[in-house]
């Protein structure tokens, strides 16, 4: 979708200039309705169809906030047109009316593309009314990233590679300085070099072990550890796992391992942060077709396998994940933690 084609008009129906103090500018591209306006202190916001999209504060001036609130337009329809090409979606947020989660503010890490698992989390947290702070591992993934941090309205949005000294440190560091307050966190990463993750376990190498428990274990313990002082009036830290860690599943193999002690890993945190109020939760979601699991020799059987054996006979989807995990997030489950919470239609009750 060229912006070229996108021909803004100033809305007549206001007052502009002459003591006016907001302009407004329309668009409609295909069945969209967008709209801007702009104030001369240099704030302003872009809606579609109604729905505000972007918030921008901080602008030298009107101008400027127009030229930023276009390009976001230029971002979310181009998201929206590239999305619609692969799956025949927009990006679009649910539309809930109760904001059961208004005022708490979390941090999603794991977001590669609108298939991602903690793309199916952030949706739901912001549809409960969520401010959220999303990360992208790298320049690479910031393309794809952005426009959904954008259609998030996220006010915070950094690179994250844990494996690079220092950034997860900084975003803590940012969150702690823009928010003051850490409300739940979803941890939606893990990674295994492919020698390690393709062979047997018996055959994996010292430094292949090291990686994938690194990446996909550590991480984890040690975004509780930087959660915890943000987590004053108590939170909630979210895990993905799989099935994999409990029983052997076909070429899962390293990777089984990382996500049994990542599990183990849940139970002692929400043992030793539960007095402070911090419940810890790992969700184990049915198989899914994302970026990572095609990383995994014939994930299709796998899919195969889940619909025909789970009791819904049916795939979830990354919008089940998300509002499962919101659930958890809410204070009326303040009393669950340590929990592996099965998203995956029952299959893991089957024989
Ligand atoms: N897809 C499934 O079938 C399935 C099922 C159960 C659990 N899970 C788990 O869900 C989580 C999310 O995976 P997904 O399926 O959404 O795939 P995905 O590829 O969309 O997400 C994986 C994320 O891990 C991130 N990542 C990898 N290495 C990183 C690093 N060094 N620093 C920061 N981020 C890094 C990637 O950037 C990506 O955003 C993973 O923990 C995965 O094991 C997936």
């Amino acid at each position: 979708m060229s912006m070229s084609k996108v021909d803004w008009k100033s809305n007549d129906q206001l007052a502009i200039g002459k003591g006016a103090t907001v302009q407004e500018f329309m668009a409609t591209v295909g069945m969209d309705k967008l709209a801007i306006d702009v104030a001369p202190w240099g704030e302003g916001h872009l809606r579609v169809n109604g729905r505000e999209v972007a918030h921008l504060k901080d602008a030298k001036d009107r101008r400027q906030a127009f030229r930023e609130l276009k390009k976001v337009a230029e971002h979310y329809l181009q998201t929206k047109t590239a999305s619609f090409e692969k799956t025949g979606n927009s990006v679009k947020l649910p539309a809930v009316k109760a904001k059961l989660l208004e005022g708490k503010k979390g941090l999603i890490v794991g977001i590669a593309n609108d298939q991602s698992i903690a793309w199916g989390c952030a949706k739901a947290f912001r549809a409960l009314g969520a401010e959220l702070a999303v990360t992208y591992l790298n320049d690479k993934a910031k393309k794809y990233v952005e426009p959904l941090a954008q259609a998030l309205e996220a006010p915070i949005v950094m690179p994250l590679d844990v494996r690079a000294a220092g950034q997860m440190e900084a975003v803590f560091e940012k969150i702690a300085s823009v928010w003051g307050k850490l409300d739940f966190l979803v941890h939606s990463i893990a990674f295994s070099p492919k020698e390690a993750l393709q062979g047997r376990v018996v055959d994996v190498s010292r430094e292949g072990f090291l990686t994938t428990l690194d990446v996909s274990c550590w991480t984890f313990i040690r975004m509780a550890h930087l959660a915890e002082p943000l987590m004053r009036k108590g939170g909630t830290l979210f895990t993905m796992t799989y099935y994999g860690s409990q029983m052997v599943v076909k070429n899962y193999n390293i990777m089984g391992v990382a996500k049994a002690a990542l599990e183990s890993a849940v139970r002692y945190l929400a043992a030793e942060l539960g007095p402070k109020g911090i419940r810890v939760h790992a969700i184990s979601p049915g198989p899914l077709a994302t970026r990572a699991a095609s990383g995994i020799p014939e994930f299709d059987a796998l899919l195969d396998k889940a619909k025909a054996k789970a009791p819904a006979r049916s795939l979830v989807s990354i919008d089940d994940v998300g509002v499962a995990t919101a659930f958890l997030a809410h204070d009326a489950a303040r009393l669950i933690t340590g929990e592996t919470l099965y998203i995956d239609g029952g299959y893991h009750i089957m024989d």
